[in-house]
């Protein structure tokens, strides 16, 4: 056989280790691929909650998250950072995944060291450099410099040719699928110790998006209370984003209130089960919208735009933005119109199969060899 192929593996927050731990298992299984997985730690707790899930033992950590960080910071961190690791390591390929900074300031780290890029869930947009806000603009640029763009979907192969992007474009799935069944197949978990009432019905809350900072979240918090007050058969559960701007708006509105419980965030494979038994969740998470009409639960997006049309298009998403009305009639509906739910609850996940690791390395493998 030729050599292998040295790949590194870059990531830094939460949703990208868990999107990025499939691959880096699959590419521990194939004897053409010496993996190298580099870590940021723009996450630190977070990072190390799935790291330790899946067994994943950085080659490479920089250690970077710090109280309250800014993008500059972070940022010109990053690109320094991850210049020293790949000077040292010289891989064949580097991948990043999707549009954090540690994506964006990591692609360009390698590309100035003139290494190809591979982007994993490439091609994703709203096509407004607002919207998400810095995310947008980071994916641009992360797949403006790779050469393979690993694409979730047929339409974020479309989204590319658009962008005047021809080259390289591979339609694979989400990782986050193989990372969900992976994760529900093998560690399922007993919430026993979260004390969730049994008789009450699971709503699960997550927000952290800066573009909901203020006065979103605040409304967000305020529908939140509203649905508890309407619906006296609903608890909701939310693992609050350690980020402050997030944790100090959701405790201030949200402690003490009955039937809302806030909690830590929870290691991945709890969260699983957790979404797995929620009767409606509500999120501004890119993740969680991927992963929950996996398990036919119902979505409602508190965002105005999503670069994840897919899931609306299917059914089993709704987008119903920051707007206290709107999400307090959503959940209403989905509470107390069976048929509504059902058509929600039984959409088709359009996000893969559970294989999009298993793509990805036979492409780099076919490509590289
Ligand atoms: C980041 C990403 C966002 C992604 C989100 C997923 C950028 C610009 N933003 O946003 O795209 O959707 O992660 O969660 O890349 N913190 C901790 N412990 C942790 C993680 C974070 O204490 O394990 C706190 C720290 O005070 C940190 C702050 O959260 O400074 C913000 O972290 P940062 O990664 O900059 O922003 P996120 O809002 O997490
Ligand atoms: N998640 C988790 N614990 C939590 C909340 C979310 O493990 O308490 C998982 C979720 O299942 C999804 C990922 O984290 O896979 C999403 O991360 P996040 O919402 O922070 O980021 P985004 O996807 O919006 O970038």
């Amino acid at each position: 056989m030729d050599k292998k192929i040295k790949a590194a593996l870059i990531f830094g927050t939460r949703p990208e280790a868990i999107k990025m731990a499939p691959v880096v298992l699959e590419f521990q299984k194939r004897e053409e691929i010496e993996p190298v997985v580099i870590v940021t730690a723009q996450h630190r707790q977070m990072l190390d909650s799935v790291l330790n899930l899946f067994k994943i033992k950085p080659d490479f950590d920089l250690n970077l998250m710090r109280e309250n960080q800014n993008l500059w910071n972070l940022t010109s961190d990053i690109l320094l950072g991850i210049k020293t690791v790949l000077e040292e390591t010289k891989p064949d390929v580097v991948l990043i995944h999707g549009d954090t900074t540690t994506a964006f300031a990591s692609s360009l780290s390698a590309f100035y060291a003139r290494i190809p890029v591979a982007h994993v869930e490439a091609g994703l947009r709203t096509f407004d450099k607002n919207y998400p806000f810095p995310e947008e603009i980071n994916r641009v640029l992360a797949d403006s410099v790779s050469d393979f763009h690993f694409c979730p979907t047929y339409g974020s192969i479309e989204n590319l040719i658009n962008s005047n992007v021809k080259d390289g474009l591979y339609e694979t799935g989400n990782t986050v699928i193989d990372a969900l069944l992976h994760t529900i197949e093998n560690n399922p978990v007993d919430l026993s110790y979260l004390n969730l009432d049994k008789n009450l019905k699971t709503i699960l809350l997550t927000s952290h998006r800066r573009e909901n900072f203020g006065e979103p979240l605040e409304n967000i918090c305020k529908a939140a209370i509203e649905i508890v007050n309407n619906h006296k058969d609903v608890e909701i559960v939310y693992p609050v984003h350690p980020n402050p701007n997030v944790k100090n708006t959701v405790y201030k509105y949200l402690s003490n209130v009955e039937r809302i419980k806030l909690i830590e965030p929870l290691d991945y494979a709890p969260f699983c089960s957790l979404m797995k038994m929620s009767k409606i969740i509500l999120t501004d998470s890119g993740g969680v919208q991927e992963e929950a009409p996996s398990l036919g639960v119902p979505v409602l997006v508190l965002r105005d735009e999503t670069e994840r049309p897919e899931a609306v298009i299917s059914g089993g998403v709704k987008l119903v933005g920051s707007n206290i009305e709107k999400i307090t009639k959503n959940v209403d509906i989905l509470l107390t119109d069976d048929n509504e739910y059902q058509k929600m609850a039984q959409a088709r996940n359009p996000y893969g199969d559970g294989l999009a690791s298993r793509r990805i390395a036979d492409i780099l493998i076919e490509k590289l060899s």
